[in-house]
Order: structure tokens, then C-alpha cells, then sequence
């Protein structure tokens, strides 16, 4: 490569990965380690659609990162390899958080479903049961069955209610000669309860839940990856099964296990060191929490943000046991000098109770005798995050403040 500003980079950034791609979460492996069960139970409801047979309805449901979609991708490339002129069946994979609206979601399908050019639907002016009726008339003349994904199908219920679900489901009541099918994915373990009886049979014919992966299944998963992702030697052998153990501690979660190592491998990389190791999964870790901390503050209202900010300003006065009431007090005086409005006591704990259900911070609920009970309060948030409080523009009155003293109980 000649000189250029760009070379020491790439050099640098080509030690330890082999291939980038492969770890990254767009990337669809040939193999699914621990999913054999659910793909045969899928397999299996499905297959009738390669003798035009409409298969039963199915719903998948499992937490997130446990498979369902790449399961899913999975089955639709073999069904294509079973049928490639799809003469018997056509498979249709729609992800509802993209598309969700109803109109949106019908006219993904039928521009998926319809080839022809001259009888695509236009994007707009079509009325939604014109749209219906038109793709269920192109739907028959096709004779064969449609296999409908739709994928986190809760984000368009959560939009639409059931209505789409409705439609969908009772295309087959007008259909003379093809069939539809509908797989809804779900990684809302309530979903079901959300729905009306009617469209909860029609939907969940089948159910089938996706477990969260053990830490074994999650290192499987890893080793797979790694092999083809990077160079030989450079993972320490403690590195995987760390992995492993962080991911399935919390959740089960393959990407999240996948999403550690990469950015594991990336720190490491970065740092130009010749192995990847157990230091680097922590950093790796650590950055991922942050990252997700940060989003949530970015997302809090000022008043909540008010709340941390006196939390945080009674930690920096070494008041490590303080109460709902200390937090009270500094926060009065915080609204006071950026010149904010002063909510009530028991909103002020309420928005308290909300920062604890985020994980920002933790409360802790003591009963103090006579005065009955109140919360004491124990910051959860690392320095970083601290700091992103404190460097908030609306704090910046606030540079030389200090709470006043606090009555601390007990
Ligand atoms: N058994 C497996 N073998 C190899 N890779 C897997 C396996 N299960 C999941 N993965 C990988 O883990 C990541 C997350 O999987 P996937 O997207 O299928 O999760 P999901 O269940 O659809 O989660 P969500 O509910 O959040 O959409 C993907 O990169 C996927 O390729
Ligand atoms: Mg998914």
C-alpha cells in the first residue's frame, strides 16, 4: 500500500480480525448451534406448504437475543431451496418495527408478493381496503400458499391494536385457491395477554417459545464465530467463556454475547495489542453499560434529571445515607436557581422510584421509627455517567452550589 495518513490504520486494525463482518449482527450464520429443536418443530408446521396445504398459524416467543429471527431467516433461505421457483409457496418476511402501520405493512407485503411491475400498488392515494381487496385477488390467482413473517409484531400492536392481525388472518375465508399463513415473532412474553380471544386463537395455533441460550449454548455460539472471524491464537482462552458467562447471567442474550466480543476485539485492536483477553471483555462491558446509561438519561425529563442531579449533589457532600427527604430539599434548592418549577414531595419520590425501575439508581426502602417510612438512597452510577449529569447545560448554574446541610436521620 502506498503512503497515506489512512495506512498506519489499517495496518493497525488488521492484527487480530480476519473478518469483521462475521461478528457483526447483520451477518446470517450458515449453522444455529442449540436451535435444532425449535427449527424442527417450525419445519415440521410449515412443510405442508410444499404440497399447497396451509400450514396451522404459528407464534414465536422468546426474549430478545435468543434466535427467533435468525431462525426464521434461516427456515425461509431452505424453503427456497425446497421450492426455488416458489411454485407451491412463497415466503414473506416483514419486521413490524420498520413497517407499522397497517397500510404500511399490507403494502410491504403485496410489493413483495406482487412481481409484476404494472400491478404494483403505488405508495399512495390507495384506500386500505383497496389495497386489501386488491392483493387478495392477486393472492388467489398465484394458487399456492403464503407464508407471512411478521417479525416483533407487538411494535405494530402496540401502534395499531389487532386490526392488521384481523385482516391477515382472515384472508383465508375469501381465498379460493391460494392460502395464507401468518407467523407473528414476539420477544413480549406478554404479548398473548394484549390480545383479544379471537385473534389470540386465530394467531397462536401454535406457539413455540425460544428459551434464553445457558452459558454453554452462548460459548458454542462464540466459538463458531470466532473461528471464522478471527486469526488463529489471538483470543485468550478465558476470553469465550467469559463471554458466555456475562451474557447468560443477564439474559441469555446471543447478541449481546456476540456484540461483547466484538467490541471486546475492537478495544484490543485499537489498543494494538497482540491478543485479545479477559481485560479487554470488562472494558468491552463496561462501555456497552454505558452506552445504554446514557441513552436512557438522554431520555429523561428535566425534572427527572433535576432529581439525579440532587442525588448526585448529595453524594459529592459525602452524604452516603441520604433519604427521600435530603433529596427533597437539595432538589427544592436546585429548581431554585436554575429557575425551574418545584414539584411536590411525593412527585419527587415518585420520579426517585422511576430512576430506580431505569437502573440509574438504586433505593433502598428503610422505616425510620415515628416518621414512618421513607427511602434511603444509594447512587448506582458509575463516575462516567455522574460526570454526564453534572455536564448537562441546564446545570450550569450550578457550578458553585452545595446542598445545604441536611438533617440526616438516624
Ligand atoms: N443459535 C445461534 N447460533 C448462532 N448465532 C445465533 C444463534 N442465535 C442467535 N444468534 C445470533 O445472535 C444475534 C441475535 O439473534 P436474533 O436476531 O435472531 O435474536 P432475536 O431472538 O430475533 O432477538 P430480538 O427479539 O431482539 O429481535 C444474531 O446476530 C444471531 O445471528
Ligand atoms: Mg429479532
Amino acid at each position: 500500500m502506498e503512503d497515506s495518513i489512512f495506512k498506519k490504520y489499517i495496518e493497525k486494525r488488521n492484527i487480530l480480525i480476519e473478518n469483521k463482518n462475521i461478528l457483526q449482527f447483520t451477518y446470517i450464520p450458515d449453522q444455529l448451534p442449540h436451535r435444532d429443536h425449535e427449527i424442527n418443530d417450525i419445519v415440521e408446521i410449515i412443510s405442508p406448504s410444499l404440497n399447497k396445504d396451509k400450514p396451522s398459524n404459528i407464534l414465536i416467543i422468546g426474549k430478545t437475543g435468543t434466535g427467533k429471527t435468525a431462525v426464521m431467516n434461516y427456515i425461509g433461505k431452505e424453503l427456497k431451496k425446497a421450492d426455488p421457483e416458489e411454485k407451491n409457496c412463497s415466503f414473506v418476511y416483514i419486521n413490524c418495527e420498520i413497517v407499522d402501520t397497517p397500510s404500511g405493512i399490507l403494502y410491504n407485503i403485496s410489493n413483495q408478493i406482487i412481481t409484476e411491475f404494472n400491478r404494483k400498488i403505488p405508495y399512495t392515494g390507495w384506500s386500505l381496503d383497496k389495497v386489501y381487496s386488491e392483493l387478495i385477488t392477486y393472492i388467489d390467482e398465484k394458487n399456492k400458499v403464503f407464508i407471512v413473517v411478521l417479525d416483533e409484531i407487538d411494535r405494530s400492536f402496540k401502534k395499531n391494536g389487532d386490526d392488521i392481525f384481523y385482516f391477515l388472518t382472515s384472508m383465508n375465508e375469501t381465498l379460493k385457491n391460494s392460502k395464507v399463513s401468518i407467523i407473528g415473532i414476539t420477544n413480549n412474553t406478554k404479548f398473548t395477554e394484549m390480545l383479544t380471544t379471537k385473534i389470540k386463537s386465530r394467531l397462536g395455533e401454535e406457539k413455540i417459545i425460544f428459551p434464553p441460550y445457558t452459558p454453554n449454548e452462548l460459548q458454542d455460539i462464540l466459538k463458531d464465530r470466532a473461528k471464522i472471524a478471527f486469526k488463529p491464537g489471538v483470543l485468550d482462552e478465558g476470553v469465550i467463556p467469559y463471554c458466555a458467562a456475562i451474557s447468560a447471567q443477564d439474559s441469555g442474550d446471543a447478541r449481546k454475547a456476540l456484540d461483547i466480543l466484538r467490541i471486546a476485539a475492537d478495544i484490543a485492536e485499537r489498543n494494538g495489542d497482540q491478543t485479545i483477553t479477559e481485560a479487554h471483555v470488562n472494558f468491552a462491558r463496561n462501555k456497552i453499560e454505558l452506552d445504554a446509561v446514557i441513552e436512557v438519561i438522554k431520555t429523561i425529563t428535566i425534572q427527572s434529571k433535576i432529581v439525579l442531579m440532587s442525588i448526585v449533589k448529595n453524594q459529592e457532600n459525602e452524604n452516603n445515607k441520604m433519604t427521600t427527604g435530603d433529596v427533597y430539599t437539595t432538589y427544592k434548592e436546585i429548581c431554585t436557581i436554575i429557575g425551574n418549577q418545584i414539584l411536590s414531595q411525593r412527585r419527587v419520590a415518585d420520579l426517585i422510584s422511576e430512576l430506580d425501575m431505569l437502573g440509574i439508581i438504586h433505593a433502598r426502602v428503610k422505616s425510620f421509627g415515628s416518621k414512618g417510612r421513607t427511602k434511603e438512597i444509594e447512587l448506582n452510577i458509575s463516575k462516567d455517567i455522574t460526570q454526564i449529569v453534572i455536564d448537562d447545560d441546564i446545570f450550569r448554574p450550578l457550578i458553585n452550589y452545595k446542598p445545604s446541610k441536611q438533617t440526616t436521620l438516624m
